[in-house]
């Protein structure tokens, strides 16, 4: 009698196993039709972030611009908001800065500044550095360093120049110019330009600084005030290190030209 309630009891528990795990096989085949399907997927790298959420963006970004060599930390900081300019720090690496450099040194020449008159190309004693033009998405270092001014400016590429790789030897400068025009002509041959990002390629023992004379605010506010030459603390100033881009905007956020933007390099 004792043996026979045993049995007894050991077949419902046995059921009751069964039950279970038909139960779990029965979910593991509705959960892979639903994958099948398509009507159900499972997270991939634990990315759960909304499509249009900034995060994924801007990973998405990174990635796309990724380029040669490795990055240091990345940040930005406003400098000032007359004008509106930015900077980023090490926003190309040492190689790509090299790549640049050496990709542009055998056909460095004087550099010249457009005529109002003709648009023409003219010599200038305004402007001593030399310099060359790059063809917009010339290879893949460019293109990726083009694509990230895009995403660092939200000016698609296509509404880029092609980059101008300068030089400039002690003494020489660009005396103080607004990057937009002010003539008909220039402004239809290609139209207004809306801002400027300025990549430092090497870095300089003493001067060389951007120098935005106009700039509104306090000027000496810049955590390398105290670094700059004597010309640097004329205005607001920018002191060169490689890898590092100013954005600067010659419009304002209303597309009226922005005369703070004055600026000048030495
Ligand atoms: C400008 O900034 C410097 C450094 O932060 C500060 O010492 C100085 O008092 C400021 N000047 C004015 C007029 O706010």
């Amino acid at each position: 009698m004792a043996k026979l309630r045993h049995s007894r009891l050991q077949a419902k528990k046995l059921s009751t196993v069964t039950l279970v795990l038909s139960m779990l096989f029965m979910l593991t085949v509705v959960l892979l039709m639903l994958l099948g399907l398509g009507i159900f997927s499972l997270p991939i790298n634990g990315d759960d972030s909304p499509p249009n959420d900034l995060t994924s963006y801007r990973r998405m970004a990174s990635e796309r611009g990724k380029g040669v060599g490795k990055r240091g930390e990345q940040w930005t900081e406003v400098l000032s908001w007359e004008p509106r300019a930015f900077l980023y720090h090490n926003f190309l690496s040492r190689e790509e800065c090299e790549y640049l450099i050496n990709l542009a040194k055998p056909y460095m020449k004087k550099s010249t500044v457009v005529d109002s008159k003709t648009g023409q190309s003219k010599d200038s004693r305004v402007r001593t550095s030399s310099g060359m033009f790059l063809r917009r998405g010339q290879d893949k270092i460019i293109m990726d360093i083009e694509k990230r001014i895009a995403d660092y400016t939200f000016i698609p590429v296509e509404n880029g120049e092609g980059l101008q790789v300068l030089h400039y030897e002690v003494e020489q400068k660009y005396d103080a110019h607004f990057d937009y025009f002010l003539d008909e002509i220039n402004t239809k041959n290609g139209g207004q330009r809306m801002g400027t990002v300025l990549m430092y390629l090497s870095d300089v023992e003493e001067g060389g600084e951007t120098i935005f004379p106009a700039a509104k605010g306090n000027v000496s506010a810049v955590p390398w005030w105290n670094e700059l030459s004597e010309c640097g603390k004329k205005g607001l100033a920018v002191k060169p290190k490689m890898g590092d881009a100013l954005l600067f905007w010659s419009m304002r956020p209303d597309a009226t030209l922005d005369p703070s933007s004055l600026h000048g390099l030495q």
